[in-house]
């Protein structure tokens, strides 16, 4: 069987697109899969496994020889729904989330209002652009971030008024919409969610983030600093709740494949924080640690989403 897997992007999670790439490649290998490799370089231009330039139409062309595609693209121009869409038009079958699926989760806005509608508790926010930032009141402690961006890229916890312009500055290059959250304090939660073609859910143990100081931002969820406890050390009522909310996210937005379903765990339960249909996926990352945690290997993982892919 032969499986292309995309790696790279034109968005600030390139690397870690690639990470990811490099992991589920050696997993595709070591499970005797025929891989082939194709790369967007940092100015959105498709390469082949000799990272040559080959463009779009060559890229078509090397997928229309594989039997089944693994996007593992993270974030705008990848996660947002149209590699998905590149997929279904050649017709091809791929893994994970489709595009309409991939559109909203990739926008934290329109995330929130679905929670919202099926009542899964989140952040109170305001959604800004350039022309309404200024107006802006500053109330106590908020998350300042952009809409559709990923591994905390231009996030920012703002504390006092004084930070406030440079996020809004920082959030508004990498989105011309950009979200100011209350800031929730509670336990950092994600929770593992991936549908088997029988319409079976299955919940990986979940995983807690445990961080000394301020928030999973982009230095803290690379640099190895941040404490990953997995199985998550939860009230049975909390378990419960957070794999609710997570099953329920993961339908309410149509989601395939496997997808991680962010929350803050608070006294008052789960606050829905963001989710990921193409979560990273090395085989450090959270969601590979939450299934091996469950009895899935890394490999086994790859396999299976593979496998549900084909069928
Ligand atoms: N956006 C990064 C890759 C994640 O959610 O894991
Ligand atoms: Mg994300």
């Amino acid at each position: 069987i032969r499986v292309a897997v995309i790696g790279g992007g034109r968005n600030c999670e390139h690397e870690v697109s690639l990470a990811s790439a490099l992991s589920v490649e050696e997993a595709l290998r070591h499970n005797d899969y025929q891989v082939v490799r194709l790369t967007v370089d940092r100015a959105g231009v498709w390469r082949d496994a000799e990272l040559r330039p080959i463009g779009l139409a060559g890229a078509v062309r090397v997928l229309g020889t594989c039997d089944v595609v693994v996007p593992m693209l993270h974030g705008p121009h990848g996660e947002d729904g149209t590699l998905a869409a590149l997929c279904d038009l050649a017709q091809l079958p791929y893994v994970g989330s489709g595009l309409r699926t991939g559109a909203l989760a990739m926008d934290k806005w329109v995330t929130k209002l679905v929670a919202q509608a099926i009542g899964i508790a989140v952040a109170p926010g305001v959604l800004l652009t350039r022309s309404t930032a200024s107006s802006y009141a500053f109330t106590g402690p908020v998350v300042v971030k952009p809409v559709a961006a990923g591994s905390s890229h231009g996030v920012s916890l703002i504390e006092d008024e004084a930070g406030l312009a440079s996020a809004l500055k920082a959030a508004l290059e990498l989105d011309e919409r950009v979200l100011v959250e209350k800031q929730i304090r509670g336990r950092e939660v994600d929770v593992a969610v991936l549908a088997r073609p029988d319409g079976t859910r299955v919940v990986a143990p979940a995983l807690e983030i445990v961080l000394h100081q301020g928030i999973f931002d982009q230095h803290v969820k690379y640099d190895g600093s941040a404490d990953l406890r997995v199985p998550a050390d939860l009230a049975e009522a909390d378990r419960k709740a957070l794999e609710a909310a997570a099953v329920a996210m993961y339908d309410a937005l149509g989601c395939a494949g496997v997808a991680r379903i962010d929350f803050f765990l608070t006294a008052d339960g789960p606050v829905l924080n963001e989710v990921n249909t193409v979560p990273g996926f090395t085989a450090q990352s959270q969601v590979p640690k939450m299934f091996a945690a469950g009895g899935t290997s890394y490999p086994d993982l790859v396999d299976l989403l593979v496998r549900d892919a084909l069928s």
